[in-house]
């Protein structure tokens, strides 16, 4: 109603509620490089559209006659409460869309409570980001080197970064043709690089400062961070490094899930990165009511790729995400409003998400499995 009442009194929005007119407003301000790092995907684009048809191709089936008129969309994750079934997706690099980057991002999600999760590939520093308050996670590029992995787990604790969230499917770069063409990629040009850069362990490794070599810097970072796999052994460092929750991201696999069970671990997010990866993958949607029958309550499944719509929330917690993340459209917010721009889509879809659910028949996420949907 807010926005319905200020056009009473003649005041126009000052952002499109619609994600795709922002997104092609952040078009038209950024450059091609910049703009085509976010909008891109994997090969040709297969598993970005798999992400969306997979939506498209559920429907919610609304029930009537329900007292809804009190919701609640709170929820519980590894014992803290949080507003809302919402997270911000780790992106990093969010400088190349405005210059405020992850502080705007920061300070936005801190002013509704939403837990944003800092990528280790931001453009501001952990302890930068820790400032703007509000729940953090922390991402985690796992280095190939322990003592470095082990500063960055000591960092993000100190800094009140409570639960940490390891991404498995970035381990090297997919093959991105609009980045290879445009030959732009952010972290070759240190953009980026914050959080390792910042770091006192991976300075000792360098010969000559960052300042003063950059160059070197990079070629230092790139096989630290970059080129192989970690392996499923190799998570007890983490379990034995980190004492909150940790989730690992990029599961796709009902196998793969229950081996983190079995590592100790907390929870999984079921993501494809946005079809950024492997393209021709699976859709992360059609991947999670397996992952979550597989683990049952051994494990918290949360939920990315293709969220756009407070429809899409519904549809991934009926099947069986505690909660989801939410990726390229705040980039876009960010794009064109800097901090108001992110807290604007998320108010949005955080709007969009209580009315459909109200209208749907239901007075919060508790209430929602496999039945608020079509049989398919
Ligand atoms: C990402 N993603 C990502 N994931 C991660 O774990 N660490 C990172 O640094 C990044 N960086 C990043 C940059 C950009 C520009 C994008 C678009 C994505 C993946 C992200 O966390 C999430 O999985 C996807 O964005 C979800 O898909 P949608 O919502 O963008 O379709």
């Amino acid at each position: 109603y807010e926005i319905y009442l200020n056009g009473l009194a003649g005041q126009q929005p000052p952002y499109s509620t619609s994600f795709a007119e922002l997104e092609r407003v952040a078009r038209e301000r950024l450059e091609p490089g910049p703009y085509w790092y976010v909008a891109g995907s994997a090969g040709i684009g297969a598993t970005q559209r798999a992400n969306r048809e997979a939506f498209d191709r559920r429907r919610i089936v609304p029930r009537m006659l329900r007292d809804v008129s009190v919701r609640d969309l709170g929820v519980e994750l590894f014992g803290r409460r949080y507003p809302a079934p919402l997270l911000l997706a780790p992106i990093g690099v969010q400088s190349i869309v405005h210059p405020d980057g992850e502080m705007a991002t920061a300070r936005a999600a801190a002013s509704l409570g939403v837990p944003m999760v800092l990528s280790t590939a931001a453009s501001h520093t952990i302890e930068e980001v820790a400032e703007a308050g509000g729940p953090r996670w922390f991402q985690l590029y796992w280095p190939h080197d322990d003592e470095v992995t082990l500063s960055l787990l000591q960092r993000a604790a100190g800094s009140g970064y409570d639960t940490l969230v390891v991404t498995l499917d970035t381990w090297t770069l997919a093959w991105r043709p609009r980045d290879l063409d445009l030959a732009y990629l952010p972290f070759l040009r240190g953009t980026g690089l914050a959080i390792p850069f910042s770091d006192p362990v991976f300075r000792s490794r360098l010969e000559r400062p960052v300042e003063e070599d950059l160059n070197g810097a990079i070629i230092q970072w790139a096989p630290m961070f970059n080129g192989r796999s970690h392996t499923w052994e190799r998570l007890s460092l983490l379990r034995d490094n980190w004492d909150g929750p940790i989730v690992l991201k990029g599961v796709q696999h009902p196998d793969d899930a229950l081996r983190a069970a079995d590592a100790g671990m907390d929870g999984v997010v079921v993501s494809n990165h946005g079809g950024r990866q492997v393209d021709g993958a699976t859709a992360s949607l059609d991947a999670l009511p397996a992952i979550a029958a597989a683990v049952g309550d051994r494990l918290t499944v949360l939920f990315d790729s293709g969220v756009r719509t407070g429809s899409d929330v519904v549809k991934a917690l009926a099947l069986g995400a505690r909660a989801v993340l939410l990726g390229r459209p705040y980039v876009w917010g960010l794009a064109v409003g800097g901090e108001d721009g992110v807290r604007h889509v998320l108010r949005s879809l955080l709007a969009e998400l209580d009315l459909t659910l109200g209208l749907a028949g239901h007075d919060g996420p508790a209430g929602l499995d496999p039945s608020a949907l079509e049989a398919s």
